[in-house]
């Protein structure tokens, strides 16, 4: 397991790069997948980088990632607003969440304010685009540390 971070990516979030760049930029996932990589690498750490756009999909990971990660980070996309399976899976594993978005939801449709992701992460990060996966790694890690004591 040593130090690996699991990132998940929700519906759509494939299409990265070509889908609606002036909300989510024009930055593939692939490239934010490399910069992950990079970013964990000079923490000492590793990123385990996923995409899926089936629901089901996603809670087998997120079970999974109790033998295999320190913590989760969780851009669930569109399932955020409506996913009760996400939200118990989440919770079920008793791991650090962070939850992300590329946008600033709260400037957005009201349908996006609501999430099932938020009560069971340990923080939310929105709307500071691709650099929001950097940023959600360092408070992964950090929220991690700081469970097992290590600060
Ligand atoms: C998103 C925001 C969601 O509301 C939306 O459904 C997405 C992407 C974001 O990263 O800004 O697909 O999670």
């Amino acid at each position: 397991m040593s130090d690996t971070i699991l990132i998940l990516n929700g519906p759509n979030l494939n299409l990265l790069g070509t889908r609606e760049p002036e909300i989510y930029g024009a930055t593939t996932l692939a490239n934010i997948e490399a910069r992950c990589h990079a970013h964990a690498e000079k923490l000492g750490a590793k990123v385990d980088f996923r995409q899926s756009n089936t629901e089901g999909e996603l809670v087998d990971w997120i079970q999974q990632a109790r033998d295999t990660a320190i913590a989760i980070v969780i851009n669930a996309a569109a399932y955020t607003h409506t996913s009760v399976a996400l939200h118990d899976a989440l919770k079920a594993t008793g791991l650090p969440v962070v939850e992300l978005h590329l946008s600033n939801v709260y400037k957005r449709e009201s349908f996006r304010h609501k999430s099932f992701i938020s009560s069971v992460a340990d923080g939310v990060m929105c709307g500071f685009g691709a650099h929001g996966y950097v940023l959600a790694i360092d408070a992964a890690k950090q929220i991690a540390a700081d469970r097992a004591g290590k600060t």
